[in-house]
């Protein structure tokens, strides 16, 4: 088989997805017993951000050096794809220098040129339109506090956006029914709304998208990228916070889910993060195993 991207979900197959869900619980379980792993001896992992992060470096740069790896971070300031260097060449060059590249960037073609022009794995580590890597770790999260996704109920509530838009995708790979919950003029993409009609129902009001719901997940009003667009966005957002009292009109046993970073006041309320409903934390720390069963997967080794 030719090489393995990882730009979307689609990527991978439900199979494949089990086995490297399965895989990050192993890591996790082992790395807090103390065993060590040199699966990725001597690979270099190129880790190119276009974009602020904190969640996404940390993980990937410290998940590379568990393994046995080094991570070279390229913030585009200051390497030449910040002077306009074409990404087909960027994407040449870098790729024959390391063995697995990360990318964090702007619009979604931009890694698929990555990959196009890549001679090893290139990973989405967040678009405008998709992030699956954070669904690798909330997938894993729901696994481990709830068990297996297929047949459950989950609910977005706030902007169609790149988070969203990775939920439809996992709605199909994990056989999973998906409530948006968005105010008019944010929903998600209408080609991907139409294509995945099957499992997703669409509400204007958070109290009707959350009944019967088993998993319940929000982000930011305002994605990197559209900060000009933030008092808009407030207005327009304000009455979708997910609070305890919202969550309250979910099935028993629903947990909460925010990719981080959160805004407390604006689509959470001061008390959610830290309330028996919430997971965050446990699936801002699965970003780290879920990325290393993915980086073994890309790299052949699992
Ligand atoms: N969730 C997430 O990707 O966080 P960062 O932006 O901090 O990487
Ligand atoms: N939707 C957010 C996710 C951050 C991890 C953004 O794109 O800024």
């Amino acid at each position: 088989m030719g090489i393995r991207h990882f730009l979307t979900l689609n990527d991978i197959s439900p199979t494949e997805l089990s086995t490297i869900i399965q895989r990050a619980i192993t890591l996790k379980t082992e790395r807090a017993a103390g065993v060590l792993h040199k699966s990725c001896a001597s690979k270099v992992l190129g880790m190119i951000f276009e974009k602020s992060s904190t969640r996404t470096r940390v993980s990937f740069e410290a998940g590379i050096a568990q393994l046995g790896g080094h991570g070279l971070f390229l913030s585009s300031n200051d390497t030449q794809l910040g002077r306009g260097e074409p990404i087909e060449d960027t994407a040449r060059v870098i790729s024959s220098m390391v063995d697995i590249l990360m990318v964090r960037t702007h619009k979604h073609d931009i890694v698929e040129t990555f990959a196009e022009y890549s001679k090893v794995p290139v990973i989405n580590a967040l678009t405008d339109s998709y992030h699956p890597c954070q669904l690798l770790a909330d997938i894993q999260t729901y696994t481990e506090h709830r068990g297996n996704p297929q047949g459950k109920t989950v609910t977005w509530i706030g902007d169609g956006n790149n988070m969203c838009q990775s939920y439809i995708k996992a709605a199909r790979l994990c056989d999973f029914t998906l409530n948006i919950v968005c105010p008019e003029g944010y929903e998600p993409d209408e080609t991907l709304l139409a294509e995945n009609s099957d499992r997703i129902n669409q509400f204007t009001s958070p109290i009707e998208g959350i009944i019967h719901s088993d998993w319940v997940v929000t982000d930011t009003w305002t994605s990197m990228g559209q900060e000009k667009e933030k008092q808009q966005r407030l207005n327009a957002f304000n009455h979708f916070q997910v609070t305890e009292e919202l969550m309250a009109q979910a099935n028993d046993g629903a947990v909460f889910m925010h990719c981080l970073p959160a805004y407390r006041g604006m689509e959470i309320n001061d008390t959610i993060m830290d309330s028996p409903y919430s997971v965050v934390w446990d699936e801002a720390e699965n970003r780290l195993h879920a990325q290393k069963a993915l980086m073994e997967f890309l790299l052949g080794k699992l």
